[in-house]
């Protein structure tokens, strides 16, 4: 029995659709194993706006670093999405998060289920196998350096900024983890065109030889861009910087066949965020269709990695591949082999996860 506190910050759009399934998993999974876990709820991104007139206040913040685990929604909202002139935007409370919190690592696995083979646009015999563990470095690059305009606004500019030791501590958490898995970690970069990129290589060069158990291969992030879906295979553990990581991992979304399969962990040196890769999805909010194995994936990324609670971590995964096993899906994983009454809704699909792991 184990006694955690836990912030559930749901956000915008569907976010808060797939992080209610989310805090439901949790709460079964404390019931089944007698956990005891209390729950905070906070706003971030446009509702924290609405409410507050701050995309992340202190006191949310505050609430998040005091916690044992945060499960993370989405931000975002389409009235800042087409008003590029909006100085307030929900992403600024991501950004806030991730920065205060400390969360330079953002983990995000691509893992193929086997049964959803069909639902991706690229061939069967590509895919087969394909499991890649992105480490995408989360509190640097044009996210956090200097940005502004000049020119009297016609000249904008996003500074990429790395120092030694934000690469140092990124590809350190990736070289481990090559360790414990197939041994292989291709650092992407663009050390072609970029001062930033340079300092990358640099790093990951000199840490390879700490690490002579590992085959490290550097690929310009355009090149890895097109080996993902020429080859998925050939990836082990992928390091990258910020910006890279973020287009690298929604193309990666396909291998797993939809972003509303991909979880990810975002850690750091204090409490841990866990959060689906994908957004709000305004184009399918409120209509009771988002798929919440993201959420439901993260959840067992929360259990297992600040939790420690690694058979409670592979219950979930179990429990959800035991659905798609049954042949349930949402309809972003359906495929013209899926019955159409196996198509079923974000509570349904919950629901199901829910039975499901009263049975196991
Ligand atoms: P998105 O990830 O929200 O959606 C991209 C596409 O994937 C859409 O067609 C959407 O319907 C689909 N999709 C995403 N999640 C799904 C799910 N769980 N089930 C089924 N389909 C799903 O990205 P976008 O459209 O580029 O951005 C929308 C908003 O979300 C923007 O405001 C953006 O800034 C924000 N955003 C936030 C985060 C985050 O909070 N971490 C991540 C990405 C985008
Ligand atoms: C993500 C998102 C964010 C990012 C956006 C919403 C700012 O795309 O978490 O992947 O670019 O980091
Ligand atoms: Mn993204």
């Amino acid at each position: 029995m184990a006694q955690k506190h836990i912030v559930i910050a749901p956000g915008d759009g569907i976010g808060q659709e797939v992080t209610a399934v989310g805090k439901k998993v949790v709460e079964k999974i404390a019931a089944k194993f007698g956990h005891e876990f209390t729950y905070d709820e906070v706003l971030i991104g446009h509702v924290s706006i609405e409410a507050t007139g701050s995309p992340l206040t202190d006191e949310a913040l505050e609430t998040m670093r005091n916690s044992d685990a945060v499960l993370f929604g989405a931000v975002g909202h389409p009235k800042y999405d087409n008003d590029p002139t909006a100085q307030m935007r929900p992403e600024q409370g991501l950004f806030r998060m991730r920065k205060e919190l400390g969360l330079y690592a953002n983990l995000r696995p691509i893992k193929l289920f086997d049964e959803l083979l069909g639902a991706s646009s690229i061939k069967p015999e590509v895919l087969k196998g394909a499991d890649i563990l992105f480490f995408r470095e989360l509190t640097g690059d044009v996210y956090f350096g200097e940005k502004g305009r000049k020119n009297n606004g016609d000249t904008a500019f996003d500074m990429a900024e790395y120092s030694r030791y934000e690469v140092e501590r990124i590809a350190r958490k990736a070289f481990d983890a090559a360790r414990t898995r197939r041994k292989k970690l291709c650092s992407a970069d663009k050390a072609n065109v970029m001062e930033t990129g340079r300092l990358w290589r640099e790093v990951v060069q000199k840490m390879s030889l700490d690490y002579p158990d590992i085959e490290v291969e550097h690929q310009y992030a355009d090149a890895t861009a097109m080996l993902l879906i020429k080859d998925p295979r050939r990836f082990d553990v992928i390091v990258t910087a910020n910006l890279f990581g973020d287009i690298l991992t929604d193309e990666a979304s396909q291998i797993a066949g939809s972003m509303g399969m991909l979880a990810s962990a975002s850690i750091g040196d204090g409490t841990g965020v866990y959060e689906p890769i994908h957004g709000s999805a305004h184009d399918i909010t409120g209509k009771g269709v988002a798929n919440p194995i993201a959420s439901i994936l993260s959840v067992a990324l929360l259990l297992d990695i600040s939790f420690g609670m690694k058979e409670e971590s592979e219950l979930v995964i179990k429990a959800v591949d035991n659905l798609l096993k049954a042949g349930y899906r949402t309809r972003d994983i359906a495929d013209s082999q899926t019955a159409a009454d196996k198509i079923l809704g974000t509570e349904a699909i919950g629901k199901l996860v829910l039975t499901t792991l009263d049975e196991l």
